[in-house]
């Protein structure tokens, strides 16, 4: 029996897909197969030696230790795209919200309630929530992957022009962009040309305050901004001061800080990005299909510390071995495989930074602990 740990509530129509009669899915799982998560804090978690993989049901990782994860042979999954048309949404909605004065609007509306002659009262108040139209505008977008990409093109189509800035663009991401999308190599192009401006990056070392007061400078007075992506990655407390200077018009979060709670020109949104029922059920779903595959035939897709592999088993064993990317390694493990006289029938070897993934479709049988006692070996599992 196979069990799957759930950190967080996971759809139904994700779980549902684990056979019954070879997993246990439960939020109670003492030695679990694998996990399931979406945002669960896991940096101090202790994770035990049967643990294959976790699956976070959503693209961003940095609630997971995935470095730790892949020094322990544990494949971290994430669901890359199966929210994003739900963060899209939303990212349409933020360029309206940025422009319209919408909140402020509805609550003062709301605050009339009981007042004489309200409809005569808003006739003559609605000219201090008068905003611009997106239509024609430039909106320029840092990251264009699953997120990015859907919102260019809802963009483009909306009548913007788009300026976006990716240097891993990928050759799929790209061939989905809308022609009339404008990409640059400098980003700084991004924050000199842009009135607004929505960022889609993942939070890492490397990105954390990508958008801080020296971008800021650069930009168009009363640029608005958007951040659906992660908190960290633009500098609250300088977009804060932008606004009082009146840089900034207005910046619309996904993500609840003491510096931009409360604050005029401030729309903060209590992470909403992907919280509709449709992106929900298509996390689980992607989770629970990554999980089985990789569970039940080594296959790794949309793993972030594990390179993707797949190898059919014909013959009698498919020998699945997590290693470290170094020279001479694979000689080594076919070195073992011969000398039990096993015939590697196909091989697949994959690398992805420091770490690599081979897997051998063998006829007759391999020493698994053979394999394991290599330098560079992690984790040996024959399936
Ligand atoms: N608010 C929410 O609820 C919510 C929901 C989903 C995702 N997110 C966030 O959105 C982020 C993007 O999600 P996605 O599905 O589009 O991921 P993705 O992996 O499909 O796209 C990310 C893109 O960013 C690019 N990129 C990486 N570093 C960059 C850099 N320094 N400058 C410019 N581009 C860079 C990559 O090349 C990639 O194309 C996630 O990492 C997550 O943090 C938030």
């Amino acid at each position: 029996m196979y069990d799957i740990l759930t950190l967080n509530k996971i759809a139904a129509c994700g779980t549902d897909i684990f056979d019954k009669a070879a997993y246990t899915v439960s939020d109670n799982a003492a030695d679990p197969t694998a996990i399931m998560v979406r945002s669960a804090k896991m940096h101090d978690m202790q994770f035990g030696e049967n643990l294959l993989a976790i699956a976070r049901a959503g693209a961003g990782v940095n609630n997971i230790p995935v470095d730790r994860c892949a020094e322990e042979g544990i494949v971290v999954f994430n669901t890359p795209g199966a929210n994003s048309n739900a963060v899209k949404e939303l990212a349409i909605c933020a360029l309206l919200l940025a422009s319209r004065k919408i909140t402020e609007a509805a609550a003062w509306a709301a605050s009339l309630k009981g007042t004489p002659d309200a409809p005569k009262t808003v006739e003559g108040g609605k000219s201090k929530f008068a905003g611009p139209e997106i239509y024609g505008k430039t909106l320029g977008i840092i990251g264009l992957g699953a997120i990015g990409g859907k919102i260019a093109n809802a963009a483009v189509a909306l009548g913007m022009k788009v300026i976006g800035y990716d240097p891993y663009l990928s050759v799929n991401a790209a061939l989905h962009l809308d022609p009339a999308v404008t990409i640059t190599t400098d980003i700084n192009d991004i924050y000199k040309a842009s009135d607004y401006i929505s960022i889609h990056v993942p939070y890492t070392p490397d990105t954390k305050n990508t958008i801080d007061a020296e971008q800021i400078a650069m930009m168009k007075d009363g640029v608005r901004l958007i951040n659906l992506a992660r908190g960290e990655l633009i500098n609250s407390a300088a977009v804060i001061k932008a606004i009082g200077e009146g840089k900034v018009a207005k910046y619309v979060t996904d993500f609840a800080d003491d510096v931009v709670l409360g604050e005029e020109n401030v729309i903060v949104l209590p992470h909403l990005g992907a919280s509709t029922p449709e992106s929900e059920d298509n996390c689980a779903v992607m989770a629970a299909h990554e999980l089985i595959d990789y569970i039940e035939k080594g296959t790794i897709r949309n793993s972030v510390n594990y390179p993707n592999a797949e190898l059919a088993k014909t013959g009698d064993e498919l020998v699945c071995i997590m290693h470290r990317n170094v020279p001479e390694l694979i000689a080594k493990i076919t070195g073992v495989c011969a000398s039990t006289g096993a015939n590697i029938e196909n091989l697949v070897n994959k690398s992805k930074k420091e770490y690599a993934y081979t897997m051998l479709d063998i006829t007759g049988k391999v020493d698994a602990a053979a394999i394991e006692a290599i330098d560079g070996v992690i984790k040996v599992r024959i399936l």
